[in-house]
């Protein structure tokens, strides 16, 4: 697919993913108040969530990156997650919040959690911007959404297509110019 030559529709505009981030951070904030929370970010989708999101935290909390396998250059899942780079530190005091941009299939979160519960942590919840249950292969909810969207394959704000348009401040959904 040449992305040029596509239309670009935008589904969660700054305006939006700003305000929606804003909820997002209290309700956590207040969730975890008085609990050690440890935010693990799954790279390389959710870096730029994952800065907007902690900046909207209004509590102490330490911040980690995970390597997970990913799409690669196409719009389909593998079927297949690997830890390319885990957690090093201890986790057994922490809440753990796994923080990504996006579940689809539903396999990376599923894997991603139940890898983190092996370090015994003293909860694992995880937070996506955008959840595409209608793509679900395993069961799992996330316990915190930006926005639940239909099933479509989008682009911007960390999500890349090819390896391009993660800086897009924004999330689109890339049509065909006839459609
Ligand atoms: P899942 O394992 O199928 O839930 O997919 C998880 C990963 O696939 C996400 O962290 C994204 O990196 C990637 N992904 C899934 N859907 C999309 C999409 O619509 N656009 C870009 N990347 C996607
Ligand atoms: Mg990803």
């Amino acid at each position: 697919m040449d992305i040029d030559k596509k239309v670009w529709e935008v589904l969660c505009s700054e305006e939006d993913i700003s305000n929606r981030l804003k909820e997002l951070g209290q309700e956590i904030s207040d969730v975890y108040r008085d609990k050690k929370l440890y935010v693990v970010s799954l790279l390389r989708g959710s870096f730029v969530f994952t800065a907007d999101l902690v900046r909207k935290l209004d509590i102490p909390v330490k911040i980690d990156f995970m390597t997970t396998s990913s799409y690669g250059h196409g719009t389909e899942s593998s079927g297949s997650v690997k830890i390319v780079n885990d957690i090093k530190e201890n986790l057994e005091d922490y809440h753990i919040l796994v923080v990504d941009d996006i579940t689809d299939s539903g396999l990376t979160m599923k894997y991603v959690i139940e890898h983190l519960k092996t370090k015994n942590p003293v909860s694992v919840k995880c937070c996506v911007l955008l959840d595409k249950p209608e793509r679900r292969k395993v069961e799992i909810e996330p316990d915190y959404v930006g926005f639940t969207i239909p099933d479509k394959f989008v682009v911007g704000y960390g999500l890349n297509y090819g390896d391009y348009y993660r800086n897009i401040p924004y999330v689109f959904v890339v049509t065909d110019k006839d459609r």
